[in-house]
């Protein structure tokens, strides 16, 4: 492992074995579409991400059971899920970048990048049929429609003039920690944790999912676009916003920490604990 993959991923360093088995998994599943004019476009659209929401899926599933066929297909569905998401996000959003890389609609266009949307949404139903639990059904539903509230609530809330910090956290909860919520629940649901560890596992999932996008908006305040620069603009002083952001992230990274209280110390429940360090910001 070079130096150069580690700075691109951060988590290869701790998380090797978990990124090459959702890696493996992500590969596989597209092995089935190989016929498909979608499945060239979706590994270029796949290849980068550091995987964050899988492991965090199979690090749940492994706090209350053990990881399985099934725990990798549902770490699929997610990182299919965000993958969607960035693609539209990265239109949405006029970015030139990706990962290093021209974002998915620069490389293949307007069409590809909506057609390759509901390609995703149908690969995801394809995985959940495969694994054959309503609930889990249900929540893959939920996060997709919520994370494009988000979006939308974001856009609107951009053309207005009075953007509160309340606003900022339901979009980002929304937007954001969904997938993370959902990550480590259906990670709890599978690994048949008890309804207490899912729910534990849920709100370890959403707290740490706000305190990641609150970071990467403070990583990205260059950027004039975002939704947090419109609460900057409406200040006397943007120290406030700010300390303001700083304050509520490590909020909400105490609150990822303090949501794992009821689940049982193990090698997982450490790595998960490890994992709200990345959302630190050190300015
Ligand atoms: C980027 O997510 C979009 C956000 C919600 C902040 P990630 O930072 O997880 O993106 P990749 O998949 O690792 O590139
Ligand atoms: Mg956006």
């Amino acid at each position: 492992m070079n130096r150069k993959n580690i700075e691109t991923n951060p988590l290869l360093e701790t998380y090797k074995e978990y990124i090459e088995k959702i890696d493996n998994a992500l590969n596989d599943e597209l092995e089935l579409y190989l016929e498909s004019e979608f499945t060239e476009p979706l590994k270029y659209a796949i290849d980068g991400g550091k995987r964050i929401r899988p492991i965090i899926l199979l690090l749940a599933a492994e706090c209350v059971g053990k990881v399985d066929e099934n725990t990798l297909s549902a770490a699929c569905a997610i990182e299919f899920l965000h993958t969607e998401s960035v693609i539209h996000d990265d239109i949405i959003d006029n970015e030139t970048k990706r990962r290093q890389k021209d974002p998915f609609h620069i490389k293949f266009g307007y069409n590809t990048s909506v057609l390759t949307g509901d390609f995703v949404l149908g690969l995801i139903l394809n995985i959940s049929s495969r694994l054959d639990n309503p609930r889990i059904t249900k929540d893959l539903a939920t996060a997709a429609m919520l994370m494009s509230e988000g979006e939308a609530i974001e856009g609107l809330l951009e053309e207005s003039e009075d953007v509160t910090f309340d606003d900022y956290v339901k979009v980002i909860e929304y937007k954001t920690a969904t997938a993370f919520e959902m990550a480590a629940k259906l990670g709890a649901i599978i690994g048949k944790g008890a309804e207490e560890e899912i729910q534990a596992l849920a709100e370890y999932g959403k707290n740490i999912g706000i305190a990641y996008q609150i970071r990467d908006d403070l990583l990205d305040w260059k950027n004039e676009d975002k939704l947090f620069n419109l609460l900057i603009k409406k200040s006397s002083d943007p120290r406030d916003v700010f300390n303001k952001m700083d304050e509520m992230l490590k909020t909400f990274s105490h609150l990822a920490e303090s949501s794992l209280r009821k689940i049982k110390e193990s090698s997982a429940k450490n790595n998960l604990e490890n994992l709200i360090k990345f959302t630190e910001f050190k300015a």
